[in-house]
C-alpha cells in the first residue's frame, strides 16, 4: 500500500451511506468472519519480543511465521486491525495525503483460498457492504517476467466480478509486486484503486499515474514466493496477504478531500485553529498527524530516547513541537490538545482511556526538554555567530546549519532567522544535499533494522563489525588522531568504512593499515563489554560517531589497549576468529571524508 492521496473531487456518499472509521472497520471484521475467518488481536505497533524490528508497517508483519508455513492456532483465514507506523515519509507530513501511523485492515489466506476467491470477496465488500458503485473501480494487476508469469488469474477473477477490461490495468514490479524490505514473503500483487471523478491528467493516465484520479484502496497480495538474496523461490503454500487503509476508507466514506477533515482529525485541526495565532494549515497536520502517532506509540510503551524506536518518536515530537510553535500556540495548551487527538480516536482504541494521564505525562516532559535543546542551539549559534564575527567572516556555511540541525536538533528556518538578526549570510545551497544524505542513511538503517526483523545479523557481520573497529583504531595510529568514524555500512561480503581525513591515502599508509589490523587479528586480543556513564566512556577516550544518539548508559565494547568506542555490538569474543583483513580500495567519500573498502578472507 503506498501511503498518499491527492484528491480534489471524491466520492458523494448518498445520504445515510456515510460511515464512520468505526463502522467501515466492524462492517470489515464481520464480513470476514461470515466468510470463515477467525478475527486475531490487532499486535502492538511495536513488535513483541524483537528488538530489531523498529514498528510494525504492515498487517503482514507479525504474520511472517505463518506465511512461511507455521500453523496458525486460529487456523487458515484470519482478519484483523493492524495498528501501523511507517516513518520513510516523515518529513512529507503536512501536505494533504502522508500520514505515519495508520490502521491497515487485512484478511489472510494461509494455505487456503487463492486469488479467485480472494478477488470476489474484495469486489463483494466494496460494492455491497460499503456499497462503492463498480464504475468508480478500477483494478491493476501483475503484467509478468522473468520471475513471475502475467497474472491472468486476477485478470480472469476482475472479469468474472464484473470489472470490464478498460478499467483492468497491468503493470510490472514497480507497482504490482509487493514485500517487506529486501528478503522475505512476497508475490504479485493486485490493487484496487477508486476513481475520483477527475478529468485524466493525459491520455494515458492511469491508476499508476500520481495526479489525483484515481486513489488506492486496497492490496490483495499473492504471496506464493520467497527472496532472498539467491532470488526468488516457491513458497510451500499459496498465501493471501491483503491490506485496506482504514484513514483513506474513512475520508472516502465520509466524502472528505484529505484525512485531516475527517472525523479522526478534524477537532484537533479546529482546536489548533482556534489557539493559533499564526495560520499555517501544514504546521496544523504536522501537529495533529504527530501528536495522534505519538499517542499511539506510546501507548504500546515507547518511550522518547536517543536510538532507534525511542528516537523516531523523540522526532515526532520534536517537530510538532516546532510548528506549535510555529502556530504562536500556547505550550500549556498542550495536554488539552492531547486530549483532543485521544477523543478523535478512543473509539477505535478504547485502551487509550487507560494511558491518557501517562501519554500527556511523557509529551509534555519531551516538549519541556526540546525547548531546552532549542535554547543550547540559540547559545550554540550565538558562539559560531561570535566567531564568524570576530574573524571578519559574514556568511554562515551549510555545515554549520546542518550541525545545528543535526546534533542540537535546531531547526533551520531558526538558524536562519537567527543569522538574519545577525546581519549573516547564510548558505543553505548544500543543505539539502546533507539532509537528503542523512535521510538516506536513516532510512537504510531502518530497513536494515526490518531485514533484521526477518534474518538475524550473521556471523560475518559481527566478524565485519569488529574489524570496522580495528580498522579505525589502525587509522588513528597510521594517520593521526583527528581520524574518527563518519559512516559504516556492512553486508555479508565487505566493510565499508568512512572516516575524516582530509587527503588520499598513500599505498604505504594503507598498507601500514592492513598489517596493524591483521597483527591485531594474530594476537588473538579479547574482546570485552561493560556499561559505563556515556560521559566518563567518552571522557575517558572511547570512540563514538554520535554521542548524542546514544542514552545516559552506554555500552563500551574494549579491545585490550588497542581500541575502545562505545557501540551497540553484536561482536566476536577474540580478535583471532577474523581470519586475514584486506584493504580493497580506498576513495574520496565526500569533502574531508575518505572511504575504505575492506574484506576479511
Ligand atoms: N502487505 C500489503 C501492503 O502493505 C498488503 O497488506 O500493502
Amino acid at each position: 500500500m503506498k501511503l498518499y492521496y491527492n484528491i480534489k473531487q471524491i466520492y458523494e456518499p448518498k445520504e445515510g451511506n456515510k460511515m464512520k472509521a468505526i463502522e467501515i472497520r466492524n462492517k470489515y471484521l464481520n464480513f470476514f468472519k461470515s466468510k470463515g475467518h477467525s478475527v486475531i488481536p490487532s499486535a502492538p505497533l511495536i513488535p513483541e519480543n524483537d528488538p530489531s524490528v523498529l514498528f510494525n508497517t504492515a498487517g503482514m508483519q507479525p504474520l511472517v511465521p505463518y506465511l512461511l508455513g507455521q500453523k496458525h492456532p486460529s487456523g487458515t483465514r484470519l482478519t484483523d486491525y493492524q495498528k501501523c507506523l511507517r516513518t520513510n515519509d516523515i518529513d512529507e507530513v503536512g501536505d494533504n495525503r502522508h500520514l505515519t501511523f495508520f490502521e491497515m485492515l487485512g484478511n489472510w489466506s494461509l494455505g487456503d483460498y487463492f486469488k479467485e476467491e480472494s478477488i470476489a470477496m474484495s469486489y463483494e465488500f466494496l460494492t455491497k457492504e460499503l456499497g462503492i458503485p463498480n464504475e468508480k473501480l478500477s483494478v491493476t494487476c501483475f503484467k509478468g517476467d522473468d520471475d513471475c508469469v502475467r497474472d491472468n488469474v486476477a485478470y480472469e477473477a476482475w472479469k468474472k466480478a464484473g470489472i470490464p477490461d478498460e478499467r483492468i490495468y497491468f503493470f510490472g514490479k514497480d507497482d504490482n509486486w509487493w514485500i517487506a524490505g529486501e528478503e522475505g514473503p512476497c508475490g504479485p500483487d493486485t490493487e484496487m484503486f477508486y476513481d475520483t471523478g477527475k478529468p485524466k491528467c493525459s491520455p494515458e493516465c492511469n491508476p499508476s499515474c500520481g495526479c489525483g484520479k484515481y486513489v488506492e484502496i486496497w492490496n490483495n497480495v499473492f504471496m506464493e514466493f520467497y527472496k532472498d538474496k539467491n532470488g526468488y523461490s516457491k513458497l510451500e503454500q499459496r498465501n493471501v496477504d491483503t491490506g485496506l487503509g482504514l484513514e483513506r476508507m474513512t475520508m472516502l466514506l465520509e466524502g472528505k478531500e484529505t484525512p485531516f477533515d475527517t472525523e479522526l482529525f478534524k477537532p484537533v485541526m479546529d482546536l489548533l485553529s482556534k489557539l493559533q495565532t499564526n495560520d499555517n494549515i501544514q504546521s496544523r497536520r504536522i501537529v495533529a498527524e504527530h501528536i495522534r502517532s505519538s499517542v499511539m506509540v506510546i501507548n504500546d510503551g515507547g518511550r522518547p530516547s536517543n536510538v532507534d524506536r525511542g528516537y523516531i518518536l523523540r522526532r515526532l515530537l520534536r517537530r510538532m513541537t516546532r510548528h506549535l510553535n510555529k502556530l504562536g500556540i500556547d505550550l500549556e495548551k498542550l495536554p488539552e490538545i492531547i486530549d483532543c487527538s485521544i477523543d478523535c480516536i478512543k473509539e477505535l482504541y478504547p485502551e487509550l482511556e487507560k494511558t491518557r494521564e501517562e501519554i500527556k505525562k511523557v509529551i509534555v516532559e519531551e516538549k519541556d526538554k526540546f525547548m531546552k535543546t532549542l535554547q543550547n542551539g540559540e547559545r550554540e549559534f550565538d558562539k559560531v555567530a561570535k566567531y564568524l564575527k570576530n574573524n571578519g567572516k559574514t556568511k554562515l556555511e551549510t555545515e554549520s546549519v546542518f550541525n545545528l540541525y543535526e546534533t542540537y536538533g535546531f531547526p533551520p528556518e531558526m538558524t536562519e532567522e537567527l543569522a538574519k538578526e545577525q546581519g549573516l549570510e547564510v548558505d543553505m545551497t548544500d543543505f539539502k544535499r546533507l539532509f537528503e544524505e542523512h535521510q538516506e542513511k536513516s532510512r537504510l538503517g531502518s530497513e536494515q533494522k526490518f531485514k533484521g526483523g526477518l534474518a538475524s545479523t550473521g556471523e560475518k557481520e559481527i566478524m565485519y563489525h569488529t574489524a570496522t573497529h580495528l580498522l579505525n583504531a589502525a587509522l588513528r595510529v597510521v594517520l593521526g588522531d583527528h581520524v574518527h568514524q563518519k559512516g559504516s555500512n556492512i553486508t555479508e561480503e565487505r566493510m565499508r568504512f568512512d572516516f575524516s581525513h582530509p587527503a588520499k591515502m598513500t599505498d604505504e599508509e594503507k598498507q601500514k593499515a592492513e598489517d596493524l589490523v591483521n597483527k591485531w587479528i594474530n594476537e588473538k586480543i579479547d574482546v570485552t563489554c561493560f556499561e559505563m556513564k556515556k560521559e566518563e566512556a567518552l571522557k575517558s577516550g572511547a570512540e563514538c560517531q554520535f554521542p548524542e544518539r546514544y542514552p545516559d548508559v552506554v555500552t563500551v565494547y574494549q579491545i585490550g589497549d588497542v581500541s575502545k568506542e562505545i557501540c551497540g555490538g553484536p561482536h566476536v569474543k577474540n580478535t583471532g576468529e577474523l581470519g586475514v583483513f584486506k584493504i580493497k580500495k580506498e576513495e574520496a567519500s565526500s569533502s574531508g571524508v575518505r572511504r575504505i573498502k575492506a574484506i576479511l578472507e
